[in-house]
């Protein structure tokens, strides 16, 4: 059992800049959360309050129910690995995993088996007796891992630990993350800036933002439901496009005006408009790069663009591309259903024609730039008018 609480946590670093603000969370036994946001926004800030490193300026961190706010680090039972691993140099692969087994005088044949199984679960067995030196950056990844594992812990924090592996490397220790997940069952608090390290590992997402909690939720809720502009293009890459449109809504229906066109909101989006009972508006409207696609000239909706970059990734291609009106965009288009001719035909200054549909949209409030299906607490009167049943 380890769950893990925050309530109301503060923290003001030097009196003056408040690097989190009112954080609040409740972490499950067993689940994995992921921490992710851009740089500076408090990620580290946060971990480092629930290890014990960083004193608490305000609110509560609770492990397994337990108030830990005064513990020191080591009563805590907690593991955590670091971007930049901390290895000791003179030190062998197992005397690093061993440190602080040795140092809590755990018995001989314990130190053992404990650093032989955490090798086997890592496959480092085979250089537990090298100097960190003579490994690559991701067995020395491992081997950090590894020391944390060793120990006791009820929850593990990663903060950035994958940051500094080549791509490839990268993707690779993702996964193996994910199996070692399954393979030591416990609660993990990992930080990344990286949103695919985050959808991918993640049973939860805490996007965070100047200290700011700006949505919690499965990779599918933020995707598909992302509670702000903000979430909306910081999940998903390449990102979220983004353009102000109107919002009507006529004899009973809702339709926005992009770039000239005048696209129904059909299926479930335009039902939950109405049921929110959105008004009609200036907004700002969301469509991801892989719901927008290629149309004929003249077709209904087809808005005219200008190829300006096309990127080539084999089995899709990225086209930035321009409307007549001078925004934007990106467009995923996937090559498989397209002829040799008709992509060779998506060059630099070629025009293109592209629509989406009413279930690919997202709707902003143009102001407060929050989610307009997502229900919220403040209401004002004027939401109050009721659009639906005109
Ligand atoms: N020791 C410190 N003293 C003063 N300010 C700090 C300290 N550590 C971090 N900060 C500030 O707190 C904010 C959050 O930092 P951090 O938690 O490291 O962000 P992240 O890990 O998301 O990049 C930043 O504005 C940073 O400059
Ligand atoms: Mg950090």
């Amino acid at each position: 059992m380890a769950t893990v609480k925050l309530t109301n946590v503060k923290k003001v670093y030097d009196n003056k800049v408040v690097a989190v603000h009112d954080f609040n969370l409740d972490i499950a036994d067993k689940e994995f959360i992921v921490f992710v946001g851009p740089s500076g926004c408090g990620k580290s800030t946060t971990l480092r309050m629930i290890a014990g490193l960083e004193e608490i300026s305000d609110g509560i961190v609770e492990i397994d129910g337990e108030v830990v706010n005064d513990l020191q680090p080591k009563d805590r039972h907690i593991a955590m690995v670091f971007q930049n691993y901390a290895l000791y140099p003179h030190l062998t692969v197992f005397e690093n995993m061993a440190f602080s087994l040795r140092l809590k005088k755990y018995p001989q044949k314990e130190v053992y088996e404990r650093v032989t199984k955490a090798a086997e679960i890592l496959g480092i067995t085979e250089y537990l007796t090298r100097k960190p030196r003579a490994l690559s950056g991701g067995q020395r990844q491992r081997v950090a891992i590894g020391r944390a594992m060793v120990r006791d812990s009820k929850v593990f924090l990663m903060d950035e630990p994958l940051s500094n592996l080549d791509a490839k490397l990268r993707n690779q220790m993702r996964a193996e993350i994910i199996l070692l997940r399954q393979r030591i069952d416990t609660t993990f608090i990992y930080v990344t800036h990286d949103q695919t390290e985050a959808m991918t590992l993640g049973d939860r997402i805490v996007i965070m933002k100047d200290g700011y909690i700006m949505q919690v939720g499965t990779p599918t809720e933020v995707f598909e439901m992302p509670d702000n502009l903000f979430v909306a293009e910081f999940i998903g890459a390449p990102k979220m496009n983004t353009f102000k449109t109107d919002l009507l809504y006529e004899n009973g229906k809702y339709y926005v005006t992009p770039f000239g066109a005048k696209i129904e909101v059909d299926g479930y989006k335009g039902e939950k408009l109405a049921e929110m009972n959105v008004k009609p508006q200036e907004i700002i409207l969301g469509v991801r790069p892989e719901h927008i696609v290629l149309a004929k000239a003249g077709g209904e909706n087809a808005i005219k663009c200008t190829i300006e970059v096309n990127e080539m990734m084999g089995s899709e291609v990225h086209l930035h591309v321009k409307t007549e009106s001078g925004e934007r965009l990106i467009v995923r288009v996937p090559t498989i259903n397209l002829s040799f001719e008709e992509r060779e035909a998506l060059i630099y200054g070629a025009k293109v024609y592209i629509t989406f549909e009413g279930k690919v949209m997202h709707f902003f409030d143009k102001e407060k730039e929050h989610n307009l299906l997502i229900k919220r607490e403040e209401s004002t009167s004027q939401d109050e008018e009721d659009y639906s049943l005109e």
